[in-house]
């Protein structure tokens, strides 16, 4: 059952400039360590980070608060599972929130889209609650 949908459109250009102006202190305040090893580790360094900018917007709003109500951006990250497959690690107040929309007896599970063309990267996510593991026969 879905429970959350949200989705983001970023300019590439405006990250790039955040980037430019505030550096070390824009991406500490925003990404995780995980994401920061990622998009440091390709060419494409700032799609990455605005794939994954976009990715946080589009998760406030799946879980129906917006950045706002004790959810901070570095709470939301996306990991990449084997084969690229991304998804949400939340932690902090964005886990409070997603175990608050969780029904009781179901697990949360975050599906990640990203991409990027151009100047826009995109990112939509969508929070479904499944039976949580120790209920499923
Ligand atoms: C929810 C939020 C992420 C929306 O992002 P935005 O970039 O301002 O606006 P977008 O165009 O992407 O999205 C707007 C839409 O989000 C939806 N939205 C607003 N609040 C929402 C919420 N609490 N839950 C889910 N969706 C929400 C609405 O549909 C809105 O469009 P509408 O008003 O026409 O209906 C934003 O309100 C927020 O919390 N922003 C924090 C921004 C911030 O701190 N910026 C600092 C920059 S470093």
């Amino acid at each position: 059952m879905i429970i959350g949908l949200g989705s983001d459109i970023v300019d590439v250009r405006r990250i790039a400039d955040v980037i430019d102006r505030h550096g070390e202190r824009f991406l500490d305040r925003i990404f995780t360590a995980t994401e920061r090893s990622k998009a440091e580790g390709r060419a494409n360094t700032v799609e990455t980070y605005a794939k994954r900018f976009a990715a946080k917007e589009a998760c406030s709003k799946a879980l129906g608060t917006g950045l706002r109500r004790g959810v901070f951006w570095r709470d939301m990250g996306v990991v990449n599972l084997l084969g690229g497959r991304p998804t949400m690690k939340l932690t902090g107040g964005a886990l409070t929130r997603l175990q608050a929309i969780t029904p009781p007896g179901c697990e949360a599970r975050i599906d990640v889209s990203l991409t990027d063309e151009g100047p826009t990267a995109q990112a939509i996510v969508i929070i479904s609650a499944v039976p949580a593991r120790g209920e499923i026969r």
